[in-house]
């Protein structure tokens, strides 16, 4: 099983419907908060179910969805698909957009799950869709220092915040029989350190800095926020 087989399986990552609604409500709102106006046109690029789209819909003026896992998509189609304000991609239709359609491009909790090359061949299309005065904000991004330990640590304190503890040990236990484990420790999760990723931005065309914070519970991941390097646009 690879990567891309899991996410379009079915699967759950969540210790129970409170640690999904507290992760969604979380994530809306700090993607939210990095919307630039209210007429922004947003692409939530690897979206998975996209719990929170209402909410930083509700944000921007158009929100676009994308995301390669034909299921998830299917899924996105029955609970968004009457919403005029969200609209869900697959690779064509995403393709073809016109170039500089966003303003803003988001990739959150991802990269981990892509190879280099497959991360680069993600910031070409972001590079040709984001607008010259557009952001990428990539989030989620595990550092090379990082390991499960910190994840759990970061769950529990999470739950112990939110209410969910006894839950999330019990999907602990069960995160430990699950697939999700096996492939993590059998192809592995793509760790980054902060300048591995300032470099591969840089390399593709993008100025980048690392945010202060992370979007989501886990602040032991990073954040980084790009923008095209103007040279790189043809403007003057
Ligand atoms: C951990 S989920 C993250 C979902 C969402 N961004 C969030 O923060 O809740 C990873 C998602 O990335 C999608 N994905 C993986 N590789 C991708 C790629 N190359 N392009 C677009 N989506 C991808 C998977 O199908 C999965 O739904």
């Amino acid at each position: 099983m690879s990567w891309r087989d899991f996410w379009n399986g079915s699967h759950s990552i969540y210790v129970n419907a409170r640690h999904r609604a507290l992760h969604f409500d979380m994530i809306g709102k700090d993607i939210g908060a990095l919307v630039p106006a209210r007429d922004a046109i947003v692409l939530d690029y690897g979206c998975g179910e996209a719990g929170s789209a209402e909410m930083v819909a509700a944000r921007c003026g158009e929100f676009y969805l994308y995301d390669t896992a034909p299921n998830v998509r299917e899924k996105l189609r029955l609970v968004y698909g009457a919403n005029p304000k969200i609209h869900i991609l697959n690779y064509e239709t995403l393709e073809a957009l016109a170039p500089a359609s966003f303003d803003m491009i988001v990739i959150n909790s991802v990269i981990q799950y892509l190879s280099h090359g497959e991360f680069e061949r993600v910031l070409d299309v972001c590079h040709a869709k984001l607008k010259p005065t557009g952001k990428l904000i990539i989030g989620d991004v595990i550092p090379k220092t990082s390991d499960a330990i910190g994840d759990t640590k970061a769950l529990l304190d999470f739950a112990l915040k939110g209410g969910f503890l006894v839950a999330a040990c019990w999907g602990l236990v069960a995160t430990f029989f699950s697939d999700y484990r096996k492939l993590r420790s059998s192809i592995g999760l793509t760790r980054y350190a902060p300048d591995e990723v300032l470099t591969l931005l840089s390399a593709q065309k993008f100025h980048a800095v690392r945010a202060p914070h992370n979007i989501g519970h886990n602040q032991t991941r990073m954040m980084f926020i790009a923008s095209p390097k103007l040279e790189a646009t043809g403007l003057p």
